[in-house]
């Protein structure tokens, strides 16, 4: 029998904890041949995913450098890419969200007139510049795309509004198929600090922010909130893996340091993240994934960001968009350390974005779209 060749593409952290499960998913099935191509747009915090859940992969660009712009990336990505693609022919090329990676890489198998797969499809805020340049990327990658695995029905019709129907498939969002590998009650953290905190006795706050669009004045306000609700309750503890970006790190330096119930760490690896949201009271981020995976451990969040492509978690109550203008920060992360009932009102498990089988579902899927099987897969229901 002749195997299709899917290659999947990633180079970020993001993608690659989104891509790991789907990566071994593909492994498992006889009619697909997958190849791994990583473009390294990071380099330390890719290989940390690649570590944890054993992905070798198959081509590597290593593209990355220290403060790298969005034009080296995409360029090195292209260049790099013709060559892979012109060496392993690929049938199909999958790439991930809105990373700079996922758009070079849908670019370059376009050029190379390969069809390409989009996981995590039709996520919008409509705000060109927010979040910057990801609005736009994956805007540009629903348009090169042949196959569209969205998430969430609300992702699905978004598609379906830009005149998107052919080739979409509702499936869930594979972070919840990583998730079912990494959390564990009795987990043991190797970052010496996570296993000393008191999670019972105090308020563990677990922060991140890392987002272009907030550089610069929105991540001081952020920031300043952030060790406001620090020197303001004693009960907190906030505990921050900081992204390795000189311009983050530069300013958690700046904001954050010196004080002794302000843990700036070092990025962790995703089962210690994974495992910390399981076990502190709140989460405070810009970032998207935590988005998702903090509501399904029945964690409250307040998303440091003005909107938000993720609506579902809102609508459920879980997440708060706090903004990134000081004081609305600090007065709802104070609410959320001071009023029960308030707390108690975020904090319920819910899973509008995955029940653990987006992966079974995205290869089903691209085993129909070629002719393998003869029904597309069930849809996901939140
Ligand atoms: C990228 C993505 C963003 C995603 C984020 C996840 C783009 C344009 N941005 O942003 O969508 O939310 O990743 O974290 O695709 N660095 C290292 N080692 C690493 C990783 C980064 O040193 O392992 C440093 C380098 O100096 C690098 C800089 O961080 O130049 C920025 O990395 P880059 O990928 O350009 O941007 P992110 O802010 O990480
Ligand atoms: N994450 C991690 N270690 C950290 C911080 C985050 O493993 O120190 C994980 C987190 O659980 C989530 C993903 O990285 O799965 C989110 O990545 P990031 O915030 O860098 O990007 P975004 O999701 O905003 O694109």
């Amino acid at each position: 029998m002749k195997k299709i060749r899917v290659m999947s593409i990633f180079g970020t952290r993001p993608e690659a904890i989104k891509m790991a499960p789907l990566v071994k998913e593909l492994e498992r099935r006889e009619a697909i041949e997958s190849l791994c191509c990583v473009t390294a747009q990071h380099r330390q915090m890719l290989d940390s995913v690649l570590d944890i859940f054993r992905i070798t992969p198959d081509f590597d660009l290593n593209i990355m450098e220290p403060g790298q712009t969005l034009s080296t990336i995409t360029t090195k990505c292209l260049l790099g890419l013709e060559k892979v693609f012109q060496e392993a022919k690929p049938h199909l090329v999958l790439v991930h969200g809105d990373t700079t990676t996922a758009f070079s890489a849908a670019l370059a198998a376009f050029y190379g007139q390969i069809k390409v797969g989009h996981v995590e499809a039709g996520l919008r805020t409509y705000d060109k510049y927010s979040p910057f340049p990801e609005e736009m990327n994956r805007t540009l990658v629903g348009d090169l795309c042949d196959l569209h695995f969205s998430p969430t029905a609300a992702n699905r019709d978004n598609l379906r509004r830009e005149g998107i129907t052919k080739g979409v498939f509702l499936t869930g969002n594979t972070v919840i198929d990583a998730m079912s590998t990494t959390v564990r009650p009795n987990f043991c953290f190797p970052t010496r600090i996570l296993n000393d905190l008191d999670y019972e006795g105090k308020t563990v706050i677990a922060v991140t922010c890392h987002r272009r669009e907030n550089y610069g004045e929105p991540m001081k306000n952020i920031m300043t909130a952030l060790r406001r609700l620090v020197e303001t309750y004693p009960q907190a503890e906030l505990v921050y893996p900081v992204h390795l970006s000189p311009v983050v790190r530069e300013a958690a330096g700046k904001y954050l340091a010196g004080h002794e119930r302000i843990h700036l760490i070092d990025p962790i690896d995703v089962e210690e993240m994974h495992n910390l949201m399981a076990r502190c009271s709140f989460v405070m981020t810009d970032s998207g994934g935590l988005q998702e995976e903090a509501p399904a451990l029945g964690k409250p969040v307040l998303v440091l960001r003005r909107e938000t492509e993720r609506p579902e978690a809102v609508a459920a109550g879980t997440v708060k968009l706090a903004g990134t203008g000081e004081e609305d920060i600090f007065a709802l992360g104070a609410q959320l350390i001071t009023d029960k009932t308030f707390y108690d009102s975020m904090a319920h498990a819910v899973n509008p974005y995955g029940d653990g089988h987006a992966c079974e579902r995205i290869a089903d899927a691209v085993a129909y779209a070629f002719g393998l099987r003869d029904r597309a897969p069930e849809e996901f229901r939140a």
